[in-house]
């Protein structure tokens, strides 16, 4: 896994969105797989800056990791409406080209299931984008998620929900279940660049890295990836044995030259 630790949070950020302007740039028909969560926020508006900026998303299929399950498109807390606020309508990606799973949808199992048969049909995700839960989940893949799963229904953890409960209001509750991108389907990116920032992801981001790859960390499946990128800031690459390393390798989280 390549390990970029910037100085600052806004520095990650800016490192992510770069990488993901890249990525477009240099394939303006990319297939991205888009995330959702507090950490994304600042990435998408350096995105939107970037596209009032001449970078155009108008070509570019999205598949988004994850939605709740009895949650319409429509509804404030969906994460379709998340996408719209934050990235969708202030670009000019295609709506028609947006995907994320059917959260209304009658048999929540079809439509996952259908779900991976459309990122499939669509050849497959070029970029895929992930922050990482304090559990060490990715997507909604909750700790002894098969690191082998496809797009599927999760329960949620006690946790998540909790953490995610900031985005609900006082009378709302979080929905205890999600359609899901398996591990497995994440493993199939061609890239992954996960995003971390923050000391509360630092015990998660230690187990992803340097831990052992296993179904109680499900962001150390990374570990199998040929080509994963994980963006940091200091106080989430606090907890690493071998921070020293990553740094000298990506100096404030630089390329490496070979000479
Ligand atoms: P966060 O969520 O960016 O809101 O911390 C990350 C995640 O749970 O994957």
């Amino acid at each position: 896994m390549k390990v970029l630790i910037l100085e600052d949070a806004g520095a990650a950020y800016d490192r992510a969105a770069g990488l993901i302007a890249d990525e477009i740039t240099a394939n303006h028909r990319a297939v991205l797989g888009l995330a959702t969560g507090g950490t994304m926020l600042p990435i998408y508006e350096r995105l939107v800056i970037r596209h009032r900026a001449g970078l155009s998303l108008s070509g570019i299929t999205s598949f988004n990791l994850d939605e709740y399950v009895g949650l319409a498109p429509e509804h404030p807390q969906s994460y379709r409406s998340y996408m719209r606020r934050a990235l969708f309508d202030l670009t000019d990606i295609d709506p028609a080209l947006t995907h994320l799973p059917r959260g209304d949808a009658a048999n929540p199992m079809v439509e996952a299931e259908r779900y991976e048969d459309r990122i499939r049909r669509a050849g497959g995700i070029d970029l895929q984008l992930l922050g990482i839960g304090r559990n060490g989940h990715i997507g909604f893949n909750e700790p002894t998620s098969s690191l082998g799963s496809r797009t599927r229904v999760k329960t949620l953890t006690r946790q998540t929900r909790e953490a995610n409960s900031r985005f609900f209001g006082p009378d709302e509750t979080v929905p205890a279940f999600a359609i899901t991108m398996g591990v497995g389907t994440i493993l199939d990116a061609r890239q992954c660049l996960l995003v971390a920032t923050g000391d509360d992801k630092a015990r998660a981001v230690a187990a992803m890295i340097e831990g052992p790859v296993s179904a109680v960390c499900p962001a150390s499946a990374l570990q199998m990836h040929p080509k994963a990128v994980a963006v940091l800031d200091r106080p989430a690459a606090s907890a690493l044995q071998l921070g020293d390393y990553y740094r000298h390798v990506h100096p404030d989280g630089s390329e490496r030259e070979i000479r």
